[in-house]
């Protein structure tokens, strides 16, 4: 098996920054700024990052934004997204050895200024939602009926943002209007409406293919010359939103679901929930792994070595 790639040894852009799982370069561009997108194969679970990496997370979190930027954009009417192309741009500069690495896991953006939340968007109650949900019949605040049980589906789907923590800080869930307070009455209706779209238009399309996305997170930013929105970050992965299948899926339990539930259930289990440095076993590797390639496949409809081989970068 390739070794996992935890680190992004780019020498020949500047990085700008470096997030749980992405490192950030700045492109060299006249017009519109932009930005080289680079998804490693870290992984962190309970907010830590593990020692160790899902070899070609990377590129199966890349391809699949790619997939649903294309997706949402004919679904979404009025949706603007980050995504410029897979790759660098042409003439960028970068060696072989950097192209070679960067293969699958990198995309050009628009660099954009990122609204200070996390658009939650929720179908089903699970999760920091259920523990809510349970104790106050709220979620995010928002009251809901009596008598929902665990895992079921919401009797409507609610944006239910959280604040976007500094590297190493926890996000608080808050209600839709502590979100208005911290985006500004001008934005907070339009990306309320934006999540929810994606969401509805994104849940459709997964669910035609066997998948439930229970919840998932997006994020916006803002062109400050033209006032527009733009969808950004990585779109509808099992690092963003919980899938279940759908023929397993009943409420009244927990799901299965195909992310990082694995890697959750071992760190529990051994007593390393959120400890540091923890390396995973080789087992937990591969069954993660498999985990993320299956849910690439049944989503998109390939594997990923036919989309590689497609896409080329
Ligand atoms: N188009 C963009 N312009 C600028 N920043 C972006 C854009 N899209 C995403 N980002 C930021 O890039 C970072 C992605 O790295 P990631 O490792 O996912 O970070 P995190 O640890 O916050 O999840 C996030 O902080 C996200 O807000
Ligand atoms: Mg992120």
């Amino acid at each position: 098996m390739a070794e996992a790639l935890t680190s992004i040894p780019l020498t020949s852009l500047p990085r700008i920054s470096q997030g749980k799982v992405r490192d950030l370069f700045s492109l060299p561009n006249d017009e519109n700024p932009t930005l080289l997108f680079v998804t490693s194969d870290r992984i962190s679970a309970y907010d830590v990052i593990l020692k160790n990496g899902i070899p070609t997370k990377g590129a199966i979190l890349t391809l699949l934004s790619a997939k649903w930027f294309e997706v949402l954009s004919s679904r979404v009417p009025g949706l603007k997204h980050h995504f410029l192309h897979l790759g660098p741009p042409p003439a960028s500069g970068l060696s072989q050895d950097e192209q070679q690495m960067l293969r699958g896991r990198s995309m050009t953006v628009r660099r954009l200024k990122i609204f200070p939340i996390e658009a939650i968007v929720r179908g089903y109650v699970t999760g920091s939602a259920w523990a809510e949900y349970q104790k106050t019949q709220t979620i995010h605040g928002l009251p809901q009926p009596a008598g929902l049980k665990r895992c079921e589906r919401l009797p409507k789907t609610i944006y239910t943002p959280s604040t976007k923590a500094e590297l190493g800080d926890k996000d608080v869930n808050i209600s839709p209007d502590e979100a208005r307070g911290i985006v500004g009455d001008k934005y907070a209706s339009r990306l309320e409406e934006l999540a929810l779209n994606c969401y509805n238009a994104g849940a459709a399309y997964a669910e035609e293919r066997g998948i439930i996305i229970a919840d998932t997170k997006f994020e916006f930013g803002l062109d400050e010359e033209t006032d527009e929105i733009y969808l950004v970050d990585e779109v509808l992965t099992p690092d963003s939103s919980r899938f279940w299948s759908k023929a397993d899926y009943e409420s009244g339990r927990d799901q299965d679901s195909f992310d990082k539930q694995i890697l959750r259930n071992w760190l529990t289990e051994n007593g390393l929930k959120g400890k540091p440095d923890v390396e995973m076993t080789p087992d937990v590797v591969e069954k993660t792994k498999g985990r993320y390639t299956e849910v690439f496949k049944l989503m998109t409809g390939e594997s990923l070595e036919v989309v590689l081989e497609r896409t080329g970068n």
